[in-house]
């Protein structure tokens, strides 16, 4: 780990695009340091940008769980690492009528994609005070600009994100702190059934795609900020 380097958080990075997205930190030169429940996905990740001669920082967490974001964040900063950008990317979903959503996954859905990133925010957000700057990069979704049907907890959890974030940006320009909503279209990952996938795998976003935005964003550098990007594949919403 090189501690001057600046360092940048996913959340998720075990597949889709998290997972795109670190192998993108990692080639533009950032310091990377991944998150997610399966550690033996993220030690895949690694061993693939080995190949590159590239690597990242494993740091199990399921962000569900404000004292395992609160340990993990601390371990984090006690192994030396500066995080100047957080990806708040996990995220789940349950393609599901609402009077077939179970309680439990109603609140999975909500505590990992809202509070998941509430609490991820949480964690950094005084330590970037304290640094002087930061980016906080929020992977939201189509579902806050439109309206779709099997979608109530994902689209509750996602626009109640929303409200939080617009309303930090405000607090916390003063701090010198970006707050970027990157707002992807149907992106063929694990997210959606097989099914789903192989029937319109050519007309959905790839993970590398929303990488490349993610990690545009996150270098432009100077007085501009991308405060909302809007992503869709060229045929529209699937
Ligand atoms: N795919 C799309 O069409 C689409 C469109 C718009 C927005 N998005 C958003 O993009 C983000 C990434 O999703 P994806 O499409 O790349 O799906 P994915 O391949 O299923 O990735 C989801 C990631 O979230 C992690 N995760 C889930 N629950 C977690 C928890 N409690 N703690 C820590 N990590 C957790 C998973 O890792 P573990 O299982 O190892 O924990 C995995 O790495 C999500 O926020 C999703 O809402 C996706």
């Amino acid at each position: 780990m090189n501690g001057n380097k600046k360092s940048i958080w996913i959340t998720g990075a075990s597949s889709g695009i998290g997972k795109a997205a670190a192998k993108e930190f990692a080639r533009v030169g950032s310091n990377v340091i991944v998150s997610a429940r399966r550690t033996i996905e993220l030690e895949r990740l690694n061993n693939e940008l080995a190949e590159e001669k590239l690597g990242v920082n494993i740091f199990p967490c399921n962000v569900a769980s404000a004292a395992n974001v609160d340990q993990t964040h601390k371990k984090i900063i006690s192994d030396g690492f500066k995080i100047d950008c957080l990806v708040n990317n996990a995220g789940i979903t349950a393609f599901k009528k609402a009077e077939d959503n179970s309680i439990n996954e109603i609140d999975d859905i909500i505590h990992t994609n809202l509070m998941g990133a509430i609490y991820c925010i949480k964690a950094v957000l005084p330590v970037m005070i304290e640094n002087g700057g930061g980016t906080i990069i929020n992977i939201s979704s189509v579902v806050t600009k439109k309206v779709f049907t099997h979608s109530t907890a994902y689209a509750a959890s996602k626009l109640g994100l929303k409200g939080y974030t617009d309303s930090l940006r405000e607090e916390v320009r003063k701090y010198n702190i970006r707050v970027i909503d990157i707002v992807p279209g149907a992106t063929v990952t694990a997210m959606w059934s097989r099914e789903v996938r192989k029937e319109n795998a050519e007309r959905m976003l790839t993970p590398e795609e929303i990488a490349n935005v993610i990690v545009w964003a996150y270098l432009q550098k100077g007085n501009l900020v991308s405060e909302e990007i809007l992503l869709k594949p060229m045929q529209g919403d699937l």
